[in-house]
């Protein structure tokens, strides 16, 4: 009895962290970080360091802050891009996921992977 009231526990805890921790709940803008992030993949890789296109800037390995202050400008509208504004707005991209995003992009590798 005891021991399956603490597998019991050990489970509810399991759930409650990986609920609190997970990148695939929708916020309020419908999508989920998960989501946001598939998003950027489809135009600048999924490590950020194969654009679509040759136009399309890399993201991998640029600073964090560089990177956080762009997105930031986007949705201010102080940096104007049609695809980039669209995107903020599209996914009302918050200073939560703003800081995320630029955090994961800004660990990748940068242009070591290219022409891989
Ligand atoms: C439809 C294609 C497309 C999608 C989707 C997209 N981007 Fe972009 N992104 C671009 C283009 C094109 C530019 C260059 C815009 C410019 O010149 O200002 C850009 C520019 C950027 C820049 C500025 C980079 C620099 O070097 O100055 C950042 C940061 C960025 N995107 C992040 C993201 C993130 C994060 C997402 C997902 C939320 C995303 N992008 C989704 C096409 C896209």
């Amino acid at each position: 009895m005891k021991l399956s009231t603490s597998i019991a526990f050990a489970l509810c805890l399991n759930l409650a962290t990986t609920g609190v921790f997970a990148n695939d709940e929708e916020d309020d803008s419908g999508f989920s970080f998960d989501d946001k992030l598939a998003s950027c993949a489809a135009c600048h890789g999924e490590n950020g360091d194969k654009p679509l296109a040759p136009d399309y800037p890399i993201l991998a390995g640029q600073y964090g802050d560089y990177l956080e202050a762009a997105l930031k400008d986007y949705r201010s509208g102080r940096r104007k891009n049609p695809i980039m504004s669209m995107q903020v707005e599209m996914l009302k991209l918050t200073d939560g996921d703003i800081e995320k995003l630029a955090a994961y992009f800004s660990s990748k590798k940068g242009l070591k992977n290219l022409g891989e």
